[in-house]
């Protein structure tokens, strides 16, 4: 992947957390997509639609960028000015309740994103798998917390996350989470390598929201946290 083309947008102002174009790097290097220009790719809780830019320049495929914070009039926008309005959809909404056609998309990618919605066991068998074809591929990259601090995210994670530490789970039970499927063929989860480099590009902006990561990063987020991979391959 060619982060060149995309440096230019990797701001205080596109950037919602550790640097989203790191974490797809890493997904995409792991396991590289292979699709024709009439492929579906879901892009899940995109955020202000930097990971939807990457996935539409890399695939040349036909990206559908879903969030729900952001409005999509104002991802639509970006798209146009990126020159990419014509090959990427916005679609606002919860990513539980989404009225997508079922079994169109050949990849679904979600960054820093997925440990907000999808939690609850049964969540991906109910919500996601219908959406996808035969043969899908879905390439996921969350924070979440190291093997050994295992189901202590609360305990460990509260001051700096508040009520929000639940989300944070490791590479293991996201595994478990994702549950078994007679069509899921294979997951993988592990723990990612971009984490130091992810969190030394946001820390390094003057967003208001790495300002107040920065001071967790050495007592909290380096010794109990990471990322979290997950590649689901469907049958
Ligand atoms: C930390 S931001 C990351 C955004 C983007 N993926 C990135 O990496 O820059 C988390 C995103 O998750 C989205 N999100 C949270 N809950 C969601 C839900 N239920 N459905 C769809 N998106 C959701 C938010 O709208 C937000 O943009």
């Amino acid at each position: 992947m060619n982060m060149v083309n995309v440096k230019e947008y990797m701001t205080a102002d596109i950037l919602m957390g550790p640097n989203s174009a790191r974490i797809l790097e890493e997904l995409l290097a792991k396991h590289p997509l292979q699709l024709k220009r009439e492929s579906r790719v879901l892009d899940l809780g995109c955020g202000k639609g930097l990971t939807s830019l990457i996935l539409a320049k890399e695939t040349g495929a036909k990206v559908y960028a879903n969030d729900l914070w952001i409005p999509a009039e104002d991802n639509a926008k970006r798209f146009s000015e990126w020159g990419v309005g014509e090959q990427i959809l916005p679609v606002h909404g919860d990513a539980s309740e989404l009225s997508l056609d079922e079994g169109q998309f050949s990849v679904l990618v979600s960054v820093d994103s997925y440990h907000y919605f999808a939690t609850k066991e049964g969540y991906f068998q109910e919500k996601i798998l219908p959406l996808l074809g035969d043969e899908a591929v879905v390439l996921i990259g969350i924070p979440g917390m190291k093997d050994e601090y295992d189901g202590r995210s609360e305990e460990l994670l509260s001051e700096w996350l508040g009520n929000e530490a639940y989300m944070f789970r490791s590479p293991k039970e996201w595994k478990e989470i994702i549950g078994r499927h007679e069509r899921i063929e294979k997951t993988e989860t592990w723990e990612m390598s971009c984490f130091d480099l992810a969190w030394k590009e946001w820390l390094a902006t003057d967003n208001e929201y790495a300002m107040g990561d920065r001071q967790f990063f050495e007592t909290i987020i380096k010794p109990y946290t990471c990322f979290v991979g997950i590649c689901i391959r469907i049958k």
